[in-house]
């Protein structure tokens, strides 16, 4: 079956959202290995937990950007990915990287891409007045959470929201849909033809942001 890659800096929680759902049959595939850039993220230990194989690759004792990301492709060609997850994976990555697994590597981003690209979406979309708020999963580009989108979900915010009970109110919402993402891509139905999200064969242009 299809083999897939997560990488994380964090909690994980996302990642052990996608661990569950395979755990449970519904996506055709297996976790090769979950890669963190951080020794102490606790998703290495919910991955271990889960009796998946980890590695760290702790960038700080990277002397450029672009010899951390050689390394990481290494790392991650062990394993010949046929996707590759961003689960919380807080790194800025070269373009060489990003080529590399072009129109397989799928990240989640809380907010709904387009608005609030980079940190502090919570904490932005409050201040914006915004009624609702979410996470996006998309293909990932050259440009920082600016590739095409194919999953979204929304909640609303509340007149009372601090940026924490906001993020947990979008969190739980990003544990539905990435593990959905991820069942999509790796059965085939979602596909990147020539930069445009396709799902079964039709293009979500215009569909999604
Ligand atoms: C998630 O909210 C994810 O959307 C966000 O980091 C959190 C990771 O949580 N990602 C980004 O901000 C990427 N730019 P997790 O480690 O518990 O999955």
């Amino acid at each position: 079956s299809g083999s897939i890659v997560i990488l994380i800096s964090g909690s994980g929680s996302n990642m052990q959202a996608i661990i569950d759902t395979v755990d449970a049959g519904e996506i055709s595939g297996h976790i090769s290995a979950v890669i963190s850039n951080r020794p102490d993220a606790f998703g290495l230990e919910r991955a271990q937990a889960a009796g998946i194989h980890t590695e760290v690759l702790d960038h700080t004792e990277f002397k450029s950007r672009e010899i951390f990301d050689l390394n990481l492709i290494r790392k991650i060609d062990d394993f010949e990915p046929d996707l590759v997850i961003l689960a919380g994976f807080m790194r800025i990555l070269t373009p060489d990287f990003v080529r590399r697994y072009s129109g397989r590597m799928i990240n989640i981003h809380p907010s709904l891409l387009p608005k609030y690209q980079g940190l502090h979406t919570h904490k932005r979309a409050i201040e914006a007045g915004d009624k609702e708020h979410g996470a996006s999963v998309h293909f990932v580009t050259e440009e920082l959470d600016g590739g095409p989108v194919f999953i979204q979900a929304s909640v609303p915010v509340k007149e009372s929201d601090t940026p924490e009970a906001l993020a947990k109110r979008v969190l739980t919402q990003e544990h539905k849909i990435f593990p959905i993402a991820v069942k999509w891509f790796m059965e085939g139905r979602v596909q990147l033809e020539n930069g445009i999200p396709h799902m079964d064969g039709v293009s979500l242009e215009g569909r999604v942001p």
